[in-house]
């Protein structure tokens, strides 16, 4: 269930009757705000009777009952409705699955002196789960940033951006001091697409989906959480013990195998790691543990200073403002997250990003605003590294 009355901001009717392919088409995205908790078991309660599915834990804006009401939407009361455009089935060949892979590749073999391609695993279905690793060999050792995209299927933009950030890397290093700087004093570890397995269904069956794709003995649906899997106060507020459900925490922890390859990766890593950054959408904002609980981590003035630093510079490209704060407080409380799992194993910085946009467009964000969506987002992780790079108390 979510957490403390949260909140069904959007309703997807899915009609189920049609075949995979098209379950989408001519169905509505229909976005209400309940104002009160009221209006909230209403809508619960309409939730169950009609066949609808949900995004409400997919990333869209909520948040805590505690808050100023309008601290909480951060936007008008808002109902509208959009058609989900057909072109949602077509989307750019530049992301496609195969092709990302194809990409990491050719970088291996054109930029053996900057990049190095690995796997540390393989999905449920038996893809390697590939890393690349970006940085100047300049000395034994260096600090390291770990970058994550696509732990969520549909949050295509992360994905996205992780190749943005790579590509911007190797295009600018010789001419940009501050990206020379990253690459000859850090190294980052880039997972471009955690979950490939879901990734991969939602382009071929299933738009919206969210979760992995391993199967379940009892029930037949599909997929786990990864971002509700990890062991920190696994499965409390937050996540559902339901595998149907999208926020569904596994059987265990690490059940999922993608997870349990990056968990062992990172704790093999972690006194080397010292950023964890973390792409989904969308909600435009910027967050950092904890996530499972209203409390305020040891080392928040650093982090804090982060943040308000990276949405600032985020804000000076196009004047797109993001809300920055503790998971709990600023998105919603969730347990089992990367971001929790990698703080408390000694990552000091982890942060996760959800990015463009607040709902208008969602998880179908256009390819115009790829470009500058990922321009922003690189100012803010270019500020965070680069503050890794100083002493902070
Ligand atoms: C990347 O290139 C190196 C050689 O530079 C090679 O050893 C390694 O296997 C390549 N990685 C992959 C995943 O193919
Ligand atoms: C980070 O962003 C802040 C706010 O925009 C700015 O003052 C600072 O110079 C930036 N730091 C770097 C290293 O880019
Ligand atoms: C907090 O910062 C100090 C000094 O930078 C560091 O030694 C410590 O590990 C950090 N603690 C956490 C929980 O990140
Ligand atoms: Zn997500």
């Amino acid at each position: 269930m979510p957490p403390r009355g949260l909140l069904p901001l959007c309703l997807l009717c899915l009609q189920a009757a049609l075949p995979l392919p098209a379950r989408y088409r001519g169905d509505k995205v229909i976005r209400v705000v309940p104002e009160s908790e009221r209006e909230t078991r209403i809508l619960k309660a309409a939730f169950n009777r009609l066949k609808v599915g949900s995004c409400t834990t997919g990333g869209p804006v909520a948040a805590q009952q505690h808050l100023p009401h309008h601290q909480r939407y951060g936007h008008r009361r808002a109902s509208t409705t959009e058609h989900i455009p057909k072109s949602a089935a077509l989307p750019p060949a530049s992301k496609h699955p195969v092709h990302i892979q194809d990409w990491m590749h050719h970088l291996n073999n054109t930029h053996s002196d900057l990049v190095h391609m690995f796997s540390v695993g393989k999905s449920y279905e038996g893809r390697p789960l590939f890393v690349l690793k970006l940085g100047k060999r300049s000395r034994p050792y260096k600090k390291a940033v770990w970058i994550d995209c696509g732990i969520h299927a549909r949050e295509w933009i992360g994905p996205a951006f992780c190749q943005w950030f790579v590509k911007e890397a190797l295009q600018t290093h010789q001419t940009d001091p501050a990206m020379r700087k990253m690459l000859t004093q850090l190294y980052f570890y880039i997972m471009p697409v955690f979950n490939v397995d879901g990734y991969h269904f939602s382009w071929t069956n299933d738009r919206f989906w969210r979760k992995t794709r391993s199967k379940n003995t009892r029930f037949r649906c599909h997929g786990v959480d990864a971002n509700r899997n990890w062991k920190v106060k696994w499965c409390d507020e937050g996540a559902s013990f339901h595998p149907c459900d999208d926020t569904y925490c596994g059987p265990f922890p690490e059940s999922e195998p993608e997870v349990k390859a990056v968990a062992h990766f990172l704790r093999k890593h972690r006194k080397q790691i010292k950023a964890y950054l973390s792409f989904h959408a969308y909600a435009q904002m910027l967050l950092y543990p904890y996530s499972y609980k209203y409390a305020t981590i040891p080392n928040f003035s650093c982090v804090e200073s982060a943040a308000y630093n990276a949405v600032n510079a985020l804000e000076s490209a196009y004047g797109i403002r993001y809300r920055y704060g503790p998971a709990s407080s600023t998105l919603y409380v969730s347990s089992g997250s990367s971001m929790d799992w990698a703080y408390k194993n000694g990552i000091p910085y982890a942060f996760a990003f959800e990015l463009r946009d607040t709902g208008h467009f969602g998880f179908l964000l256009p390819e115009t605003l790829i470009k500058p969506t990922c321009t922003e987002t690189m100012l803010a992780v270019k500020n965070i590294t680069l503050h890794l790079l100083k002493k902070c108390h």
